[in-house]
């Protein structure tokens, strides 16, 4: 494609280092949508006859359509999509394909073709997130009533309402599906006709383009279009942030399901045996969530590294942009579909959720604050009741099984009514401010993201 200026072939070693159609073949979609909006531009110019843009538009559908049927050669010589489909049309009809890069750069192609993937991809990866919200609203909401321990430094901590537990992950999620669309909105600019980096000579209506492709907007500085990739860093680092959270989710699945825990079954369709332990059932499903999380994460770092010495513009560096690109956006969907699909399918223990949050320990600052209300002021309050944990440890007993003249010993402001603390219903009733698990709360917010996700 240029060997007007060389006189040698690029070396087979080079070819082979350099191509990118072994990973950007799947921009052709896009590439082929661009191109036949660019050849619209091109006849409103008068630069292409109707005549020639029909056979433009009618070449590529035909490429397109061998290519979705997996009919299309692709050559490595040809290094790239762009250039094998521009190949390919000119192969096909001749002078009508070879006017097609005017005013054209492969690289405003490529910032196009990529702004166009990850618009898709951004709305297809927003559907699994509701999807995946969906499942965890159904789950939280079939098992309504379960509480269990809530932890913090992975040590009983206070009782919670599993569906509370769950919903915590919705909000993530939600949060997640706003800096999807926060990114999807700051990548939807049409870079086309930035040319290589100073436009070009032969103008072209680029506000046309931008309305057959769907863009609200085009790129005002050239040279930026062409040279930035910070719309993909931001979809990546979203992506990365989803998988962090589905890592953390998978991470306190993987706890759920032990022995230790036993608080949730997964099916037998979202685990895998041993092939030494005929006992065993592993959530594998959860664990290689947790452990794809790295590599969507390395995808971040590895784009803004690839960016960050770069003079302006463009550089062949950038074509490292891809590969991280399709890895994050395969993984997170697979990842979404995956959990969604397991959650849909796990099953609540109820009779050892309520065993574990049957301990009365976790109501040890409900006791707390039952001092509060009788106007001990809570730093005192809260070292009462750690002399009563201690007396506890020490006759390994549980609070409700000190006597009231040992409460009383500790501090005056116990009275008999104390022992109403333990009574766990009493304790969740009472957790009324908002966000926090009163069983009014959870049912107010089940409702709420049923309402939001169209929850079946
Ligand atoms: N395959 C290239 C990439 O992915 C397309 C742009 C090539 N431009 C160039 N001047 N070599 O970045």
């Amino acid at each position: 494609m240029w060997h007007g200026r060389f006189s040698t072939p690029t070396a087979d070693l080079l070819l082979r280092y350099s191509e990118s159609i072994s990973f950007d073949w799947r921009l052709w979609r896009h590439d082929i949508e661009g191109s036949i909006a660019h050849s619209a531009a091109l006849e409103a110019a008068g630069l292409i006859t109707h005549a020639e843009r029909e056979q433009i538009v009618a070449g590529l559908r035909e490429i397109g359509a061998e290519i979705e049927a997996g009919k299309f050669e692709f050559k490595v010589e040809l290094e790239d999509i762009h250039m094998n489909i521009e190949r390919e049309l000119t192969r096909r009809i001749g002078d009508a394909g070879a006017k097609l890069h005017t005013a054209r750069s492969r690289n405003d192609q490529v910032a196009l073709d990529l702004r166009l993937f990850l618009r898709a991809e951004c709305d297809a990866i927003s559907v699994l997130v509701r999807d995946l919200q969906r499942s965890l609203v159904t789950l939280g909401d079939a098992n309504r009533s379960v509480i269990i321990p809530g932890y913090t430094h992975l040590q009983r901590a206070q009782p919670v309402f599993f569906a509370h537990h769950l919903l915590a992950y919705v909000e993530m999620l939600d949060r997640d599906a706003g800096r999807i669309a926060d990114a999807r909105k700051r990548l939807n600019v049409l870079p086309l006709g930035s040319g290589a980096i100073a436009g070009s000579t032969i103008v072209l209506d680029r506000e046309l383009v931008a309305r057959l492709l769907d863009f609200p907007a085009v790129t005002q500085n050239s040279m930026d279009a062409v040279s930035d990739r910070d719309f993909a860093v931001e979809v990546l680092a979203a992506l990365a942030l989803i998988a962090v959270h589905l890592s953390r989710l998978s991470e306190d699945v993987i706890l759920w399901c032990s022995a230790e825990f036993g608080f949730v079954t997964l099916s037998d369709a979202y685990t895998t045996g041993s092939s030494l332990m005929p006992q065993k059932k592993n959530p594998d499903a959860a664990e290689l969530t947790r452990g794809k999380a790295g590599r969507v994460v390395g995808a971040v770092v590895s784009l803004l590294t690839t960016l960050k010495g770069l003079p302006l513009t463009y550089n062949r560096d950038m074509q490292e942009d891809k590969e991280p690109v399709f890895n994050a956006v395969d993984t997170v969907k697979a990842m979404l579909e995956v959990i969604a699909g397991m959650l849909r399918e796990a099953r609540v223990n109820a009779a050892a959720c309520a065993a574990a949050v049957s301990d009365p320990m976790l109501l040890a600052t409900d006791l707390a604050d039952y001092l509060v209300r009788r106007g001990v002021p809570f730093r005192q309050a809260h070292e009462h009741v750690g002399r009563a944990v201690a007396l506890c440890a020490e006759h390994l007993c549980s609070l409700p099984e000190i006597a009231l003249p040992d409460y009383q010993a500790i501090s005056p402001a116990f009275a008999a009514d104390l022992y109403e603390v333990f009574d766990l219903s009493r304790a969740m009733s009472a957790r009324k401010a908002i966000g926090a698990p009163s069983p009014e709360n959870i049912a107010a917010q089940l409702t709420r993201w049923r309402t939001l996700l169209g929850a079946a």
